[in-house]
């Protein structure tokens, strides 16, 4: 059984690759949501969260727990490693390794929380790369509050997300594939892949949006392979929990549109 959590439906997005990947696993996903976004608290707030949600899936007996969401995982990868030394914990960090490897124009767009650009742990991912190409960091304030509130599908709702999100790649700057253009977009907060379609129309088809699912869910197989952990080949199809801190409707409608999973989210108090 692997633990997945986000502070919201982000997640859901890691979790589609992850269901590609070990079809075989049981999951809980915990949607962190009576306590979230996360993109704009305080980084204290995020470790805290974090740590109660990882005891309790470790209380649940998960074998290993991807933090499926780059804001807590630049706020508490380390501290959780160092607690739980004998639980496989893998995290996620916005594209920026890949990105450098598809773009010509050596431009790159970064649309991330506030929370994950300003976190000492993107400072050393950004140094590593500052000689490799130009990038371009957008603090979406609101970009994953509004994926959560666009569940809703009143006009309102719909409008509210495209005005956030148009907000935030027009601040980017030009875009496209001309010197100077930024012709790569990395997606760094799990949030963003649930409404690429909706980006990609924004940003314009031919640009490439670089996020973290595969490789997150392939490491994470890694991972578990080198532990020595079997995967299992049951013909029954795997069993996702679903929980959330939150409202249980919107949760268990993302599962839905993005998972075909008809599984029944239930609501825990985990203050
Ligand atoms: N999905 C999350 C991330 O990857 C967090 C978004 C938020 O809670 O603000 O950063």
């Amino acid at each position: 059984m692997i633990g997945v959590y986000d502070s919201g439906i982000g997640g859901l997005s890691v979790l589609q690759a992850l269901r590609a990947e070990l079809p075989g696993e049981d999951v809980i996903y915990l949607a962190d949501s009576g306590h979230g976004p996360y993109g704009e608290r305080e980084r204290d707030h995020v470790l805290r969260r974090a740590r109660r949600v990882t005891a309790y899936m470790f209380e649940r007996g998960v074998q290993a727990l991807v933090v499926a969401c780059n804001t807590a995982t630049a706020a508490a990868i380390e501290e959780l490693r160092n607690e739980h030394p004998d639980l496989p914990i893998i995290g996620v960090e916005p594209a920026l390794k890949p990105a450098v490897a598809l773009s010509q124009t050596r431009r790159i767009g970064v649309l991330a929380t506030r929370g994950t650009l300003n976190s000492e742990k993107f400072a050393r991912l950004l140094h590593s790369l500052q000689d490799q190409a130009q990038f371009v960091l957008q603090p979406c304030d609101g970009l994953a509050l509004a994926i959560e509130n666009s569940l809703n599908t009143s006009a309102s709702a719909q409008a509210d997300l495209l005005e956030c999100a148009s907000l935030h790649v027009r601040a980017l700057g030009p875009i496209g594939h001309g010197p100077g253009e930024i012709d790569t977009v990395v997606l760094g907060c799990t949030h963003y892949p649930l409404v690429a379609a909706q980006l990609h129309a924004l940003i314009g088809q031919g640009i490439a949006l670089v996020e973290t699912g595969a490789p997150v869910a392939r490491q994470t197989r890694i991972r578990l392979a080198t532990l020595g952990w079997r995967e299992s080949h049951t013909q029954s199809a795997a069993h996702i929990e679903l929980l959330c801190t939150g409202s249980v409707d919107g949760l268990q409608e993302a599962a839905r549109r993005w998972l075909q999973a008809d599984a029944q989210a239930r609501s825990i108090p985990l203050n």
